[in-house]
């Protein structure tokens, strides 16, 4: 147990069976090195919600390319913690603890995954709770820190490593995408450092636009399916803005930018990396 009260506070538990498979399975496939080699991985689920199900599911996505990965899901919340023991296993344990990120001796984490927890604090916090948890990563370490529907249909993430943020992925469900429905949609499901930033003048603003025109101009393609829909409206975005990854990764509706294509102009968290 912490001797000091847990950094934060309890916020809504909402969470559901399967909610984050598209983070899981962008993790596993494209951060393989980083959880494959050096010692042991320690990885975190940063407030895991009012069931343990989402850190279950996670330690066993990771398990299949990290056999000894160890998965702690913290909560600030003890009522949460104590349900969540139901799911506790061997390499998977549950403990009382916040953004300090409290792990047996001190030590750190590989990865530390904290979704649709920083979306219900204040714009002006999230810069104080990133600090306090890169500074509990491994060398090899970074956080996720990302939000997400109900069902996990549509979503985002930033990963961090030791000099601040590095990506951005936008995630669609893309037969959810249409000629209506376009993929800015994305905006409702930002993370908190840049839900705000979605208007004009901002990057990830005209990021979100420009994307929107490829997958418009990209229209000829949808008859063929949203997946070839998506690999030429990404393609096109790709010729425009810096891109991480290609079509492997844009058929299964994800596009990932480097920070420095979206982050703020305005707001706390402008010119701070
Ligand atoms: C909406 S749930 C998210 C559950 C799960 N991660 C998901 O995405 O489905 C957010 C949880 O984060 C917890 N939380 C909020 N701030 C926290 C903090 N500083 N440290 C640990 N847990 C925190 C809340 O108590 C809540 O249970």
């Amino acid at each position: 147990m912490p001797s000091q009260r847990p950094l934060g506070n309890i916020t809504r538990g909402t969470t559901n069976p399967n909610r984050l498979r598209r983070c899981d399975r962008w993790l596993v496939a494209t951060q393989r090195d980083r959880l494959a080699k050096g010692a042991t991985p320690h990885l975190v689920d940063l407030g895991h919600g009012a069931s343990g199900v989402t850190t279950l599911e996670w330690a066993e996505r990771v398990r299949a390319v990290r056999p000894d990965v160890h998965v702690t899901g913290l909560e600030i919340d003890p009522e949460r913690v104590a349900t969540a023991q139901h799911w506790a296993r061997p390499g998977l344990d549950f403990a009382l603890g916040g953004f300090e990120v409290p792990l047996a001796g001190g030590q750190p984490a590989r990865v530390i995954r904290a979704f649709n927890v920083l979306r219900q604090y204040d714009e002006a916090l999230v810069e104080g709770p990133w600090r306090t948890m890169i500074g509990r990563l491994d060398e090899r370490g970074i956080l996720v820190e990302g939000t997400c529907d109900e069902l996990g249909r549509l979503g985002s993430w930033i990963t961090l490593d030791g000099q601040g943020p590095q990506t951005l992925t936008l995630s669609w469900r893309l037969r959810d995408l249409d000629a209506s429905r376009l993929p800015s949609v994305v905006a409702e499901r930002l993370p908190k450092a840049l839900i705000h930033r979605n208007v004009p003048g901002e990057p990830v603003h005209d990021v979100l636009r420009l994307i929107d025109d490829a997958w418009r101009r990209a229209t000829p393609f949808a008859p063929y399916g949203a997946r070839q829909q998506a690999i030429a409206a990404f393609a096109e975005v790709a010729g425009q803005v810096p891109v991480i990854g290609g079509p492997r990764r844009w058929r299964l509706g994800e596009l990932t930018l480097p920070w420095s294509a979206v982050a703020p102009r305005s707001g706390p968290l402008a010119q701070r990396w």
